[in-house]
């Protein structure tokens, strides 16, 4: 069953997740010498970024030991709005001690495809070739359609086996291609963390929460990592549901 955490609201819901980001980080550099971790793009994040950005103990981390990657991007340059880089770099990373040579951004200005190629060599080059890579934190969010990253429902890049992978404009906002991270390597985190907030989302939490069916339905769903939790808030949780 899945681990589902419901917050009051968006803050409380950020700060909880600030506070995981934190525990984590230090865990896996106590146990492996350096955390990696993929952020997500979308609005969620934004508010926990802040937290981070003005956490005392955040910016004490060991941060030339962390290591920053994106489980998305939009076929677009960094400084573009639709980036998700952006949002990490505005609200996070331009406010901490971190490392450039420890950023590793997906180049979306070099259009989907050669994106996906250029981030799957820094994955090579930071985890090895041997195996899936195993990201400490895999941050992530969903969709009011489902998805997560940039995997949506009934798409081939559902079922590929790439660790990275280029994606054809979804039909959701913004409409543009992208390059996600693929389920082998979701699947293969340490700990996956979804943020969820919304009454526009509460719908599909029921399912997955209730419907053994649902991952045929939402990408979000099909995300079975080591360890899988959902911090959602209360709008995003039909609370006189009870779990099965
Ligand atoms: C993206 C994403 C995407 C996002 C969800 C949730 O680049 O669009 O990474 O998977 O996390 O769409 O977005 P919100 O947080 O805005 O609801």
């Amino acid at each position: 069953m899945a681990d589902f955490h419901v917050f009051k609201g968006p803050e409380e819901l950020s700060q909880a997740a600030a506070r995981l980001f934190i525990d984590c980080a230090h865990k896996a550099i106590d146990l492996r010498g350096r955390f990696i971790v993929a952020l997500s793009g979308g609005s969620t994040p934004k508010r926990l970024f802040h937290i981070l950005a003005e956490d005392r103990n955040c910016k004490a981390m060991p941060w030339e030991k962390m290591l920053i990657f994106w489980g998305d991007e939009r076929a677009v340059g960094p400084d573009h709005e639709w980036s998700n880089y952006k949002l990490a770099q505005d609200h996070l990373l331009a406010h901490v001690p971190v490392h450039e040579k420890n950023v590793f951004r997906i180049k979306g200005e070099l259009g989907a495809k050669l994106a996906a190629e250029d981030m799957r060599q820094d994955m090579i080059n930071i985890f090895g070739d041997q195996g899936v890579p195993r990201f400490d934190l895999a941050l992530q969010g969903m969709g009011t359609d489902g998805h997560t990253a940039s995997l949506f429902p009934d798409t081939d890049a559902l079922t590929a086996t790439d660790w990275v992978v280029s994606v054809i404009a979804p039909p959701a906002n913004p409409n543009v291609d992208r390059v996600t991270i693929t389920l082998p390597v979701l699947n293969a985190a340490r700990l996956s963390l979804f943020l969820v907030a919304g009454k526009g989302k509460r719908q599909i939490i029921s399912e997955i929460r209730n419907d053994p069916t649902a991952p045929w339905r939402y990408p979000a769903a099909c995300v079975k990592a080591e360890k899988t939790i959902w911090y959602v808030d209360d709008d995003a949780f039909d609370s006189t549901l009870a779990d099965k």
